[in-house]
């Protein structure tokens, strides 16, 4: 017989939303560096589109360690991809997000955890270094 009162699975069910829910969101945002990267043009351009492939390659491999590690802890998660448009502002859209995730990375509770979105949100970091300094 199952330990687990009704509310604790109830609150488990929650936080699986709701960490499904944002490891959505850092997909699609994975992506959108990809359609940046494809659509980006003008002064500069050659510098950012290689930043950017830089990026896409840290920021997969960390969203991939997430994503498996996370269903070692909590089991199948039911991942939807959201859709996901070129920016216009692409330097203000990687900074909104960066902030996203450090509003929300409280969801996941494990060390180990923290330490992956430690090196998300650094390779996003070294990434608008590179955007908003390097031509
Ligand atoms: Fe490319």
């Amino acid at each position: 017989m199952s330990t687990q009162t009704a509310s604790s699975q109830s609150k488990s069910a929650t936080v699986k939303k709701e960490v499904a829910r944002l490891l959505g969101e850092i997909f699609a945002f994975n992506n959108s560096l990809k359609l940046i990267h494809w659509g980006i043009t003008g002064e500069g351009s050659y510098a950012a589109h290689i930043s950017l492939d830089q990026a896409i390659d840290t920021l997969q491999e960390a969203t991939d360690s997430l994503v498996e590690t996370t269903m070692a802890s909590l089991g199948d998660l039911d991942i939807v991809l959201p859709e996901t448009k070129r920016p216009a502002n692409y330097v203000k859209h990687i900074e909104g997000f960066y902030d996203h995730v450090e509003s929300q990375r409280h969801i996941f509770t494990e060390t180990f955890t923290q330490s992956i979105f430690d090196d998300y949100q650094e390779g996003v970091k070294q990434l608008l270094f590179r955007l908003k300094r390097l031509q």
